[in-house]
């Protein structure tokens, strides 16, 4: 696929950077729908963020998704701020506009888009696990709130992430010990990881998930795709949601932004995506 001096450009700041799956996402879309575009890998050191974040717009991009560690710097510098970006405090798609940068955060509509996806209209009902209180948690959190939760139960190994993340978001977020879990997961109609737990080269995440009955597992853990908390799930017969669910849909609402089309989740994309963490691409 070749680009013409017109081309539209974006890409995604992060540092590391290699492991990223967004350029090959949103380079299967550009080809999907034979786009005058580029979307590239962007290696900033935290120390460059703010020189690359003014240059970038005077080098003609359109605008950037931003990865760890660059997220709250982005919520910084940005003009202004979507509601998810405020409620997070964490920028991770930048739109300039002019002389203006626009932050959002789409792991909000990501993670609630991929509970949709999974038939999960409405959590108004729903008794609700999250695991972990970092900087994931806190989009998850956001998400579940977005798609109607009351409560959202909270569960982490220090209980000072776990109360800051309360006092960020209220009354609507309950902590309690990680011992408690059986009992909450008896009356749980989903379950969410947001810890790095049972990703590849982190320790696995031991959970027995027997006491819940019913209902969704979701994990945002994507390397690997189905974590052994996910396998887990399966066995007995709850939902189970990966990670990649949504890393594709995070990404849909900068590529619409920067490049003028909505794109959709196909089982080819995914596909191909699977092929590439799985190493065969
Ligand atoms: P992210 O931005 O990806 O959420 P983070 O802010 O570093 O990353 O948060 C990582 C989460 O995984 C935290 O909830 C962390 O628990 P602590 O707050 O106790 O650090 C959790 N986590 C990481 N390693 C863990 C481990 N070995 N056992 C339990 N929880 C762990």
């Amino acid at each position: 696929m070749t680009i013409s001096g017109a081309a539209k450009l974006a890409g995604v700041a992060g540092w590391p950077i290699g492991h990223s799956l967004s350029p090959a996402l949103h380079g299967y879309w550009i080809a999907e729908y034979g786009l005058d575009a580029a979307y590239v890998p962007l290696a900033i050191a935290p120390e460059g963020f703010a020189d690359a974040f003014k240059a970038l717009p005077k080098l003609g991009f359109r605008g950037l998704n931003v990865t760890l560690p660059h997220k709250e710097a982005a919520f910084r510098l940005v003009d202004a701020r979507d509601d998810a970006a405020e409620a997070t405090g964490a920028v991770n798609t930048i739109v300039f506009e002019g002389v203006r940068a626009l932050g959002r955060n789409t792991d909000v509509f990501g993670f609630a888009e991929s509970l949709r996806e999974a038939g999960v209209a409405s959590l108004a009902s729903t008794a609700v696990v999250v695991l972990g209180a970092g900087g994931a948690a806190r989009g998850v959190v956001a998400a579940l709130f977005s798609l109607g939760a009351s409560h959202v139960h909270l569960v982490n190994r220090t209980a000072e992430k776990a109360e800051a993340l309360a006092a960020h978001f209220g009354a609507r977020i309950i902590v309690h010990r990680w011992a408690a879990l059986p009992k909450l997961l008896s009356t749980a109609g989903l379950l969410v990881n947001t810890t790095s737990l049972g990703m590849v080269g982190q320790p696995p995440l031991e959970i027995d998930l027997k006491p819940m009955r019913h209902g969704v597992v979701a994990d945002i853990v994507y390397r690997p795709l189905e974590t052994p908390l996910l396998a887990q799930a399966s066995k007995q017969g709850l939902k189970a949601i990966d990670g990649l669910e949504m890393l594709i849909h995070q990404a849909r609402p900068g590529f619409a932004a920067w490049f003028g089309v909505e794109p959709t989740l196909t089982a080819s994309l995914r596909g191909h995506l699977v092929s590439i963490l799985e190493g065969r691409r």
